[in-house]
């Protein structure tokens, strides 16, 4: 098959089409820097689209005794003192102002009768400071950044896979990769790339991602290229995931639900939550209410499905259809339930990757000279356990600082190093996947790999359970050299697939690795072999490579925020 290549130079390339990408996009563009913005799926249906509950900002609009500050130690009082205090201080700080690029963009924020912009309470926050729309929150942040990247011309091509980011010298030169339709190849030299590829949650069976979403590709990037991974054994596993469809398992039911006031209970009809965090009850952090329902579905008080009921029948209907409307559609779409009447089945959902690739907490440079990363394919905000709502607001925050600084970068740039080697090698990776015909098939490695994180690295994780899982994942890594790729006239999907089965191989490989040397319990990563919190594992783990684990020292945490930081009352918070 003859394949043509296209050659393009840009100043800033931008992997990834999401939230984080589209916003360092915008500034770009916006300071008059040449900008291309790369995705592998339609930027109307990015995983930011999926975000539902909301935005965290401490506006004050609904309780004035909010700040900043009170943010920022919500969030690392959350991370069980895990997340970095330099970016928890300047995504809480910044959180204002990525409030309002959006309103000045044309985001519909709900609104109070009198034009204030409504907060609402998600989990262990002090103050009601999550802003929404609805439950479509991301989806309208993404609306609202594609509208603005149109208005400023940013050229997106969302059928573009990357495959490499070059690097020659410790420094990037641009990415290679494939169109998904007509399999062309694209050199793409770049003096900057900012990574916003996402995480690797599609790698449990479980899941809120889609199918082809968050399968690893930024941390297998980043990896070739150079950089190194953090944390990645800190998944959040979301409470509230369908388990019915199959094959739409996983799906979530916003945490909004609970903030709402809805209610969790066992098959026995109790309102379990009394038992494991009888203040905050349903809007204790997830990581608790994740591991309270999987220890009574193991105790046996779970559902016939293997699962909780989450129930909103008691509130008014009109809270419902206006506050959770996606969550009201999704079950009768899915189920055919009605959540005004009904109670929903739900059990945890690997939902994100609270660990990425290792970047500088001020502003988020790779190490490796030029690439940075962004969103939920970075680390450091979230440590072990994410309050709800961040995610969004720290892709506001940080995608505007990349692309300053990846801006500052490119203009200082006088002369580009390029490596045909690189690039050669880049070339030789597709075309030996193209021709190596193998009997392996691709989604059949991705439901093995899948079905071993789900049984070896889930909620709750032992070192056997780990030292199988990666004794399994090798012989998945056998098999994946022995792939069969088959582009045909509906495009060229299939070799996506076989990268993001390599990517998930890698994502998994850390996972396991980093897991067994966090030996302890804390947050979202409970080791039933080590129930307690090793105070000598208040580190940060950086995975270089299988077995390349080093620890990492976090910063001391701010003494004007220390004050700040205790256990939320739950008095009141059900009412708004
Ligand atoms: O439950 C939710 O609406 C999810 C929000 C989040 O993950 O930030």
């Amino acid at each position: 098959m003859s394949i043509t290549e296209q050659q393009i130079a840009t100043s800033v390339l931008v992997i990834g089409t999401g939230g984080a990408g589209l916003r360092a996009a915008i500034e770009l563009a916006e300071q008059g820097v040449e900008v291309l913005a790369l995705g592998k799926r339609p930027r109307s249906d990015a995983h930011t689209s999926l975000a539902a509950g909301g935005i965290n900002a401490a506006l004050a609009t609904m309780d004035d005794q909010d700040t900043w500050q009170q943010h920022a130690a919500d969030t690392l009082q959350e991370s069980y003192l895990l997340a970095n205090p330099v970016t928890v201080q300047i995504v809480a700080q910044g959180a204002a102002r990525g409030i309002e690029d959006l309103e000045r963009w044309g985001m519909p924020f709900a609104r109070e009768a009198d034009g204030r912009i409504s907060q609402r309470f998600f989990g262990a926050h002090t103050y009601r400071r999550t802003a929404f729309a609805g439950d479509y929150t991301g989806l309208e942040i993404q609306r609202t950044l594609i509208n603005r990247a149109v208005q400023l011309g940013v050229p997106i091509l969302d059928t573009v896979y990357v495959t490499r980011i070059l690097v020659k010298d410790n420094a990037v030169f641009g990415a290679y990769g494939f169109d998904l339709t007509t399999g062309r190849r694209y050199l793409i030299h770049a003096d900057a790339v900012i990574l916003a590829a996402g995480g690797h949650t599609r790698i449990w069976r479980r899941t809120s991602s889609r199918r082809d979403e968050n399968t690893g590709d930024a941390f297998r990037l980043a990896v070739l290229a150079g950089g190194k991974l953090r944390d990645p054994e800190l998944v959040q596993f979301h409470p509230s995931g369908l388990i019915e469809p199959e094959n739409a398992a996983g799906t979530l039911v916003s945490e909004a639900a609970r903030g709402e006031g809805g209610q969790l209970r066992n098959a026995l009809g109790e309102r379990f939550m009394a038992r494991y965090d009888a203040e905050r009850m349903e809007l204790s952090t997830r990581d608790r209410v994740a591991l309270a329902e999987y220890t009574e579905i193991a105790q046996g008080r779970g559902t016939p499905n293997g699962g909780v009921w989450l129930d909103v029948s008691h509130l008014p209907r009109e809270t419902i259809m206006r506050r959770l409307p996606r969550v009201y559609q999704t079950l009768l779409e899915l189920q055919m339930l009605d959540i005004t009447k009904q109670p929903i089945e739900i059990a945890p959902t690997a939902h994100y990757s609270m660990g990425g690739v290792w970047v500088r907490p001020e502003d988020h440079g790779t190490g490796v000279d030029g690439l940075w990363a962004i969103g939920e394919a970075a680390s450091g905000l979230h440590g072990a356990n994410r309050l709800g709502g961040n995610s969004l607001i720290e892709l506001l925050v940080f995608g505007r600082i990349v692309a300053e600084e990846a801006a500052k970068y490119s203009s200082g740039r006088e002369a580009q190093r390029r490596s045909a080697d690189a690039v050669g090698e880049a070339r030789a990776e597709i075309d030996q996947l193209l021709t190596n015909d193998g009997p392996e098939n691709v989604r059949a490695l991705q439901r093995a790999l899948r079905d071993t994180m789900t049984a070896r690295a889930g909620v709750v994780r032992d070192e056997d359970g780990l030292r199988a899982g990666i004794a399994e994942l090798t012989e998945v890594e056998e098999r994946i050299t022995q792939v069969g790729v088959h582009p045909d006239i509906a495009g060229f999907q299939d070799l996506a697939h076989a990268f993001d089965l390599k990517a998930s191989a890698l994502a998994a490989r850390a996972t396991l690795d980093a897991a067994l040397v966090r030996r302890e319990t804390r947050g979202c990563h409970n080791r039933s072999d080590f129930p307690e919190l090793d105070e000598s594992l208040q580190v940060n783990l950086v995975w270089s490579g299988p077995d390349a684990i080093e620890k990492e020292p976090i910063p001391a945490i701010p003494d004007d925020l220390r004050p700040l930081m205790r256990h939320v009352e739950t008095d009141g918070k059900l009412v708004e």
